[in-house]
């Protein structure tokens, strides 16, 4: 089997380099365009960013291929392959960069044969580099994580994300989640504005459970193999297999809580990352 290690250290000192270029630019005032949404933002620095870190990987592995975020919503085609392929969010958090609320992150994950190798998540201003390889266990700044373990979800505290879609039929499926949630009752429901960042909250034990509709796959990619490297389980909102195309995702401290939340909420529709069109009413980003 190979050996993805010398990649997954070159994804690390890139990430940490990047990063200086957030932080430097995370007190300054930000020149802010909208994309898909009022709520869904993007700024130079998250441009400026997967320029980086795509040159930097492209130098050292010319034949891996890539899918950034705002590669993608500059009109970049995406599709995952059997080939070596990079997933990039340079920013996962841009509304929280843009207003310096203080969790923001970049999110590198490694696919061979469309199956995660690894994934790296630095949340720049905390300092906290999560990072996992399959079968290798999971790490936050060298040091073990593993998920609580916990059972019961009424000891549970449950992470989600209000994202960035507004319409009718996605804010009232997103409200009553969290009213149902707690309401059975959970311990409490949170909510840090990356998706990446709230899922490693998983994987160091520190909540037992996260939930999201409508993320992509750059946003929860790394992360996945994060959480199940703790010893957590990732599956779809509708209890299947985890798809980090389908844009719905429960990771959990055990398979009890996750089938507990797939029980209780619903999805809004939205199309499959890799798939445009699809007949659902709502847009996708092919
Ligand atoms: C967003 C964040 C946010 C989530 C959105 C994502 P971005 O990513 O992860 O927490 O609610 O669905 O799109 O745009 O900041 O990279």
């Amino acid at each position: 089997m190979a050996d993805w290690t010398d990649c997954l250290n070159f994804g690390i000192s890139i990430a940490k380099q990047a990063s200086e270029v957030v932080l430097s630019a995370f007190q300054q005032h930000k020149e802010v365009k909208l994309k898909s949404s009022p709520a869904d933002l993007v700024t130079e620095t998250d441009q400026r960013v997967e320029k980086i870190l795509i040159s930097a990987i492209r130098n050292r592995y010319p034949q891996h291929r890539f899918i950034g975020e705002e590669s993608v919503a500059a009109g970049e085609h995406l599709e995952l392959t059997d080939s070596p392929t990079w997933i990039i969010d340079p920013i996962d958090g841009t509304v929280n960069f843009v207003h310096r609320f203080p969790f923001v992150a970049i999110s590198i994950a490694f696919t061979v044969n469309r199956q995660t190798q690894f994934g790296i998540v630095y949340s720049c201003v905390e300092d906290k580099l999560f990072y996992a390889q399959r079968g290798g266990g999971a790490f936050l700044n060298g040091e073990p994580l593993h998920a609580s373990g916990q059972q019961d979800i009424s000891r549970c505290v449950v992470v989600t994300e209000i994202g960035a879609e507004r319409d009718d039929v996605a804010l009232s499926t997103m409200t009553s989640n969290i009213r149902r949630l707690l309401q059975l009752p959970v311990h409490g429901v949170r909510a840090l504005g990356t998706a990446a960042v709230d899922m490693c909250q998983v994987a160091t034990g520190g909540a037992d459970a996260y939930y999201h509709i409508g993320m992509h796959c750059w946003d929860i990619a790394a992360s996945a193999i994060i959480v199940q490297e703790a010893g957590g389980v990732v599956m779809d909102t509708d209890g299947s297999e985890f798809d980090m195309m389908s844009r719905r995702v429960i990771a959990a401290s055990s398979a009890a809580v996750a089938d507990r939340i797939a029980q209780v909420i619903q999805a809004f529709p939205c199309c499959r990352d890799d798939e445009d069109n699809c007949g659902c009413g709502a847009t996708g980003v092919n």
